[in-house]
């Protein structure tokens, strides 16, 4: 599969990444900070898009176009956790992407 990890230069996004790679999976990251990802995930990724920040609509849409699956790892802000993650699912829906989970505790139930 191709997963697209959002936060990925976070500490669950890494993990995420690591164990997705690890599995065989194709990972594509969104964030704001390549240099903060590990050298060994961010030569493994099938690409990383750089984000201004959770409403960079062009840079979301980026992210998610022909990907099977998305992952949010965002930290844990309200804007982040409200704002973000919809601006996120709207945007994997626009894409036709039909799976999506999220890490934080607030998440909203994505696609299915
Ligand atoms: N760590 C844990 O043990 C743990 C356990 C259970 C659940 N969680 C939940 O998992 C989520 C992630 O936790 P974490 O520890 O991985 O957090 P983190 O290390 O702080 O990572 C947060 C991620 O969100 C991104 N981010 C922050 N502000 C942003 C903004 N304005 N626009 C776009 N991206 C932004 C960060 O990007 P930058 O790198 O560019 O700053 C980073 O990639 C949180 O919701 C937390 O509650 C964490």
């Amino acid at each position: 599969m191709l997963i697209m990890v959002a936060g990925i230069t976070g500490n669950i996004g890494k993990q995420v990444a690591r164990a997705s790679l690890e599995r065989g999976h194709q990972i594509r990251g969104l964030g704001r900070s390549p240099k903060k990802l590990d050298p060994e995930i961010h030569s493994g990724l099938e690409s990383f898009v750089e984000s201004k920040t959770y409403y960079d609509v062009s840079a979301l849409e980026q992210a998610v176009k022909a990907v099977d699956a998305v992952v949010c790892t965002y930290g844990g802000l309200p804007e982040l956790a409200l704002d973000g993650q919809l601006l996120l699912l709207r945007a994997a829906e626009r894409a036709g992407v039909k799976v999506g989970t999220s890490c934080q505790a607030q998440s909203i139930s994505l696609m299915h």
